[in-house]
């Protein structure tokens, strides 16, 4: 049986990734839970699961938790930051599943790495911020650090068994379901509101990755993920619109056959095999059925709609800090527009702005990564604070 933590329990991923735990009880034990401050949904987790250690990142919050569950005997809540990293390091668990999104994922999962555990990895702002950091912590730690995210997920599968994927790949093809906007014009895209933004066509996720992929800067922050989890070269990463969601990402390779992993819309097959792999168990999902008729469409995105994309592939083509200011500027930009306070094509107009104030540090230490997240955290909020609402094409 495997015994595993899971950071971001109470988010989207965290409950999927429950979900399949209660499938194959016989398989997992859950040790350790983490989230920031859903002290409801945790403590209904605490009662099924009953888990050795629970973080909860606000005090206040932790605080009420431990109130709740005076009656549980065995479970232990601790708070803020200190709390975080001991469920991540916990002895009692050998894999961790990052499911927490955002540059607080970043010291755990080095934590985590750095305590020898394996980890289902879906944080994807952490391999922007810090991939070289988490490449040499997972070599040094001799761990395995396998994707959830559906295209990294996809493209994880369509390797294995490679022998030379720097000889053999001729490009990886990341696949854009195109979000809620794909066939609105430009000039329509200045006065879409956040309830609009947040009706993603194929999947059901976070506030934050949902904004992401409506301004595509979801794939973008993929393209980056890609490149160090695969340490693959920036122009060997394609992006194809597949409005289906079917196919989930492609590996061409250098004789000219692509390989393609399909699958329906749901992150428990993902989540599953990161945490079964390499076998693969039965999944309580919706079968894929080709027998339908069906047509899969592939189409070329449009970077001048979406500026978001053409900043990813600069901060990835520069590389440095400049990656982590795009993520921590991202973040506070996306929280932002979900408050109303700024619109949507505000989004990559500011965090334009924002990379172009920054002083680039190349090859960054952890402390040079941090100072970049604080700053650029900081540097959007007060861009943000002088900045005019932008609701018109001009
Ligand atoms: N959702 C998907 O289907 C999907 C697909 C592909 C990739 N991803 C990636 O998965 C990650 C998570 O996405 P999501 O959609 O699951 O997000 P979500 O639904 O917003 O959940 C975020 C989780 O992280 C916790 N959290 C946030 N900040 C925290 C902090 N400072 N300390 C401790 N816990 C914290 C939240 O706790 P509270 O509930 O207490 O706030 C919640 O449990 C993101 O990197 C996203 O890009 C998600």
């Amino acid at each position: 049986m495997k015994h595993i933590a899971i950071l971001g329990s109470t988010g989207s991923i965290g409950k999927n990734a429950l979900s399949v735990v209660e499938t194959h009880a016989a398989e997992f034990k859950v040790v350790g839970l983490a989230a920031k401050r859903d002290v409801d949904t945790l403590e209904h987790q605490i009662r099924r699961y009953r888990p050795a250690l629970v973080a909860v990142n606000e005090p206040t919050a932790a605080g009420r938790l431990r109130a709740r569950i005076r009656d549980i005997n065995g479970t232990q809540v601790l708070a803020g930051s200190e709390g975080l990293q001991a469920v991540a390091t916990m002895p009692q668990a050998s894999q961790v599943l990052d499911g927490m999104g955002g540059s607080a994922g970043l010291l755990p999962t080095l934590a985590a790495i750095n305590a020898g555990k394996d980890i289902a990895f879906v944080n994807k702002e952490v391999m922007v911020m810090a991939g070289a950091l988490v490449n040499a912590a997972v070599k040094a730690n001799g761990v395995n650090l396998i994707p959830i995210d559906g295209e990294m997920s996809a493209i994880f599968q369509c390797l294995e068994g490679t022998r030379d994927p720097q000889a053999d790949i001729h490009r990886l093809l990341i696949t854009a379901s195109g979000g809620p906007f794909r066939e609105i014009p430009k000039a329509e895209l200045y006065s879409v509101t956040p309830e609009q933004a947040l009706q993603h066509p194929n999947w059901k996720m976070g506030q934050k990755i949902t904004i992401d992929s409506a301004t595509m800067m979801n794939k973008g922050l993929e393209v980056i993920e890609a490149k160090w989890l695969f340490n693959i070269e920036l122009s060997k990463i394609d992006i194809v619109v597949h409005p289906e969601s079917i196919v989930h990402s492609m590996v061409e390779w250098a004789d000219g056959s692509t390989l393609a992993q399909l699958g329906p819309t749901d992150m428990r097959i993902m989540i599953q095999y990161a945490l079964t792999y390499p076998r693969r168990l039965s999944a309580p999902v919706p079968r894929l059925d080709l027998q339908e008729a069906r047509t899969l469409h592939f189409e070329p995105v449009d970077f001048e709609k979406f500026p978001c994309l053409s900043l990813a592939y600069t901060a990835a083509d520069v590389g440095g800090t400049l990656p982590v200011v795009l993520s921590s500027a991202d973040e506070v930009v996306v929280e932002a527009f979900l408050n109303t306070d700024i619109g949507f094509m505000d989004i990559p107009a500011i965090l334009g702005h924002v990379m172009d104030k920054h002083a680039v540090v190349g090859e960054p230490t952890l402390t040079d990564i941090l100072e970049a997240d604080r700053w650029a955290k900081s540097t959007a909020r007060s861009v943000i604070k002088n900045h005019t609402k932008t609701t018109i094409s001009h």
